[in-house]
């Protein structure tokens, strides 16, 4: 793992830290502090943040769908990008789902996002199927969601 990298599964009180972090990954489409917690107080939410030199610097959030975990957030600060955060929060999220008896990761990607789509194809992710026109974008067309899947072996 990348020097310096520490994940702390995520607990209710961090959705204010979550909402900021989703904020700067994502500045067109932030998640208010209230959603982070709606997430992280239902049932099956859980996740990891990724603190690099003690500095909270992306998270993923997901839920356990029991057959299958789908991923409802991963972002890293733009800063922080390419030392490998992503890669170390989804393999803490392929090593607990495997071990829980999951048999695969999904998750929604939207057709623009080029940088998200090349961590999952580097990750082992493929795609299984699209939703047209589920992203609304300001001032533009809407976007596909691409629905990606990685099978677990345990
Ligand atoms: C997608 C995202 C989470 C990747 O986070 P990251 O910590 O920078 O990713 P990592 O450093 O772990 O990258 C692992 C590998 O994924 C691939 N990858 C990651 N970002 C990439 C990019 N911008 N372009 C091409 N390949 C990329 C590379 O193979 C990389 O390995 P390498 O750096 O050794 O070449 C980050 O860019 C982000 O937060 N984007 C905005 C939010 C977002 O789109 N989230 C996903 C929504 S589904």
């Amino acid at each position: 793992m990348t020097a310096g990298l520490a994940l702390v599964a995520v607990e209710p009180p961090m959705a204010a830290l979550l909402a900021e972090i989703h904020g700067a990954a994502f500045p067109e489409q932030p998640w208010s502090p209230e959603a982070m917690a709606g997430i992280l107080n239902s049932s099956g939410g859980f996740g990891w943040v990724a603190a690099l030199e003690a500095a909270p610097s992306g998270f993923l959030l997901a839920r356990d769908l029991v057959a299958e975990v789908e991923i409802l957030s991963l972002a890293v600060l733009p800063a922080a990008r390419r030392r490998g955060l992503a890669r170390a929060l989804l393999a803490a999220l392929a090593r607990q789902a495997g071990q829980s008896g999951r048999q695969r990761v999904i998750l929604e990607v939207a057709e623009d996002n080029a940088a998200a789509r090349a961590f999952y194809a580097a990750a082992g992710f493929a795609e299984d199927g699209r939703r047209p026109g589920y992203y609304r974008r300001a001032g533009g067309p809407p976007v596909d969601a691409l629905l990606l899947s990685l099978p677990l072996y345990t």
